[in-house]
């Protein structure tokens, strides 16, 4: 492998506080000892430093699931990558498909804020991915493509090497429809051919490609067996915690 492999899960707009203490204390007792993959808890801003604080013995890290790309200044609501970064942040989520859906994100806002996250020394996970129309219409190779592509725009070679592509299929998003592991291994796969194209060879072999959309226990060993495959980015079933050691398990 020339890669890590981490299995990242999003929580989304779930779980209190006092909710992530309880996961840590369930997830500690079925967490494996050794494990070869990285992995990320991707929580809601305010439950950072419960998450942070619960997850510290278990190796496991801490994302936040988007951030604003300024530095500083008059952005009421908003949260910067150094505020991140400085509470002990490892990854952040950019450019995820309900983002993009419900609050206006745009290939060049994922721009911006992938700049911004590297200059703050955040491990970006990029999320792509194609509606079912644009699936239907046969247009998804080109729409992945020009999605890495902007995301990417400006960023140096030696800072790739940070970030992370997530491929989300918004059809298999929350619906329990999951690519098949053919459908997601071709778009993981030309991802990284986009990749080789921009980068080279080299750092296109050395980035992590996470799959992400319904996966779950039944599933993941599958898609984690495709060579392109390196991760997963998980909803639903990261919000168990027998259900995510299992994926880390398939990972493993
Ligand atoms: O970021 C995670 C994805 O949106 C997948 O969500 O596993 O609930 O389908 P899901």
């Amino acid at each position: 492998r020339y890669r890590k492999t981490i299995i990242a899960g999003n929580w989304k707009m779930n779980m209190t506080a006092s909710d992530t203490k309880k996961f840590a204390d369930d997830i500690k007792a079925i967490m494996p000892r050794a494990k070869w993959c990285d992995v990320v808890v991707c929580v809601p801003f305010v439950n950072i430093p419960a998450a942070l604080k619960a997850f510290k013995d278990l190796r496991i890290s801490v994302g936040a699931q988007n951030m604003f790309y300024e530095k500083s200044g008059a952005y009421t609501g908003e949260v910067s990558a150094d505020m991140l970064k400085d509470l002990g942040v490892k990854y952040v989520i950019i450019g995820h498909s309900e983002r993009r859906q419900y609050f206006g994100e745009t290939d060049f806002t994922v721009n911006k804020k992938v700049l911004a996250a590297l200059e703050a020394g955040l491990h970006p996970i990029i999320c792509v991915g194609e509606s079912l129309e644009q699936r239907e219409l046969g247009i998804t190779m080109e729409l992945i493509a020009l999605q890495v592509k902007s995301a990417l725009a400006g960023v140096p070679a030696e800072k790739l090497r940070k970030c992370v592509i997530a491929y989300e299929p918004i059809w298999a998003i929350g619906t329990g429809k999951t690519a098949t592991a053919e459908q997601a291994a071709e778009v993981c796969t030309s991802i990284r051919t986009t990749v080789r194209h921009l980068y080279g060879a080299r750092i296109a072999r050395s980035i992590t490609i996470q799959y992400g959309g319904s996966m779950k226990p039944g599933n993941a060993a599958e898609l984690l067996a495709q060579p392109d495959i390196d991760g997963g980015l998980i909803g639903g079933a990261s919000l168990k915690p027998a259900d995510f050691v299992e994926i880390i398990n398939a990972a493993n």
